[in-house]
C-alpha cells in the first residue's frame, strides 16, 4: 500500500466484534451430554467441575451439545449407521432431526433409518414425524450449490424446529473440487453455529489415507474447522504381529474406533475395537489398552 492509499483508507473499528467475558458468557449454550444411540459412546464423553476446590471428572452422557461432529472412515466402517443411530434416538426422544442425504436418495435412506430403529427396539411410529429428510441426493441443485442448501436447510430448521442436523456425506458436497473442501465446510460449521444446531458430519477417507488419522478427502479441512472428529477405521488381521496386538485370528476383520479430538470437553483418547451386530447396530466395544492388560494379567 503507497502511502497516497494509506491516508485515503478510513479508520474502521467493528466495536459489536469486542466484548467482555461476562457479556459473551450470556449467550454461551450450556454444555450437556447428547445421547449418541451407540452403545459404549456416551461414556467416553466427559467434564470437569470444581468438587471441593478440586476438579472433578464427570460423565457428559453424550455428544457435547452444539458441537459440530466429523465422523470419519473408509468406506463400510458404520458411519451411516453411527448418524443414522443418532438420529433415531434423538427422534424417538420427541426431537426434531434434520437429515441432508447427499448420497443415498431420500426412500432407501427412511428404510434404513426404520430398520436401526426396529434394531433399536424403538417403534418406528415414535420417529416418523421427528425425522426431517432433505434430500441432496435426488437435488443437484442442492449438491452443487452451498447458499441454496442452506437456505432450504433453515426453511427446514424453522419449518420444524430443528435441534439436530446430519449430513451424510459432506464429501459429497465437494466431490470432484476438493480444493473447496476448507471453505464449503467452514460455511456448514458457521451456519450449524449460528442455528445453534448439534450436528454431525460424515467425511470420507480414501484408502490412502492413515487408517486412524482425522485426514480425509480434502485433507485435514474437515478435522481443523469442526469441534471433534471421530475416526472409524477396519483392519484384516494379516500377520503374527497383528494377532498379538489385536487379540484376534489372521484373516479376521477388526474394525476400531477413537475420539480424535473434541475441543469442547474432555473425551477418552484410547482406541476402541467397534462391533457392528448381525442386525446393523454399531456398539464401541473395550479400549485395545483394556484388552491387552487384561490378556497380561491371565
Ligand atoms: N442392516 C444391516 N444389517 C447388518 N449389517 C449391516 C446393515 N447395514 C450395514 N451393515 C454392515 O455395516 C457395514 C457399515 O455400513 P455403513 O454404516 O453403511 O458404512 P459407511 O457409511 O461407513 O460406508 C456394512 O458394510 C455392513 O457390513
Ligand atoms: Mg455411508
Amino acid at each position: 500500500m503507497g502511502e497516497e492509499e494509506k491516508e485515503k483508507r478510513e479508520r474502521r473499528v467493528i466495536e459489536e466484534s469486542v466484548e467482555l467475558l461476562s457479556e459473551a458468557a450470556k449467550r454461551a449454550p450450556e454444555l450437556k451430554g447428547v445421547p449418541t444411540g451407540v452403545d459404549g459412546l456416551d461414556e467416553l464423553f466427559f467434564t470437569t467441575k470444581i468438587v471441593r476446590k478440586k476438579p472433578k471428572k464427570i460423565p457428559l452422557g453424550g455428544y457435547p451439545s452444539y458441537a459440530v461432529i466429523n465422523l470419519t472412515g473408509v468406506p463400510d466402517t458404520g458411519k451411516s449407521l453411527m448418524v443414522e443411530q443418532f438420529a433415531v434416538k434423538q427422534a424417538s426422544m420427541g426431537h426434531k432431526v434434520g437429515f441432508i442425504t447427499v448420497e443415498s436418495p431420500a426412500a432407501f435412506v427412511s428404510t434404513a433409518l426404520k430398520s436401526r430403529a426396529t434394531a433399536m427396539g424403538i417403534d418406528e411410529k415414535d420417529i416418523d414425524e421427528n425425522i426431517v429428510l432433505i434430500d441432496a441426493a435426488s437435488y443437484t441443485a442442492l449438491r452443487d450449490d452451498i447458499p441454496t442448501l442452506l437456505d432450504t436447510l433453515a426453511y427446514a430448521i424453522k419449518t420444524y424446529k430443528i435441534k439436530f442436523t446430519i449430513i451424510d456425506s459432506v464429501t459429497g458436497l465437494y466431490e470432484a473440487k476438493e480444493m473447496l473442501a476448507r471453505s464449503i465446510v467452514r460455511r456448514l460449521f458457521n451456519f450449524m453455529k449460528k442455528w445453534y444446531q448439534t450436528a454431525l458430519f460424515v467425511s470420507q477417507k480414501r484408502s490412502g489415507h492413515e487408517e486412524l488419522s482425522a485426514e480425509a478427502a480434502g485433507g485435514y479441512a474437515v478435522s481443523h474447522i469442526v469441534d471433534c472428529t471421530l475416526v472409524l477405521s477396519k483392519k484384516m488381521i494379516a500377520s503374527r504381529y497383528d494377532e498379538n496386538l489385536f487379540g484376534k485370528p489372521i484373516g479376521e476383520l477388526v474394525r476400531l474406533f477413537r475420539i480424535d479430538g473434541c475441543r469442547l470437553c474432555g473425551h477418552d483418547t484410547d482406541t476402541h475395537y467397534l462391533e457392528i451386530t448381525e442386525t446393523g447396530l454399531v456398539k464401541i466395544g473395550p479400549s485395545l489398552k483394556d484388552i491387552r492388560a487384561k490378556s497380561y494379567a491371565k
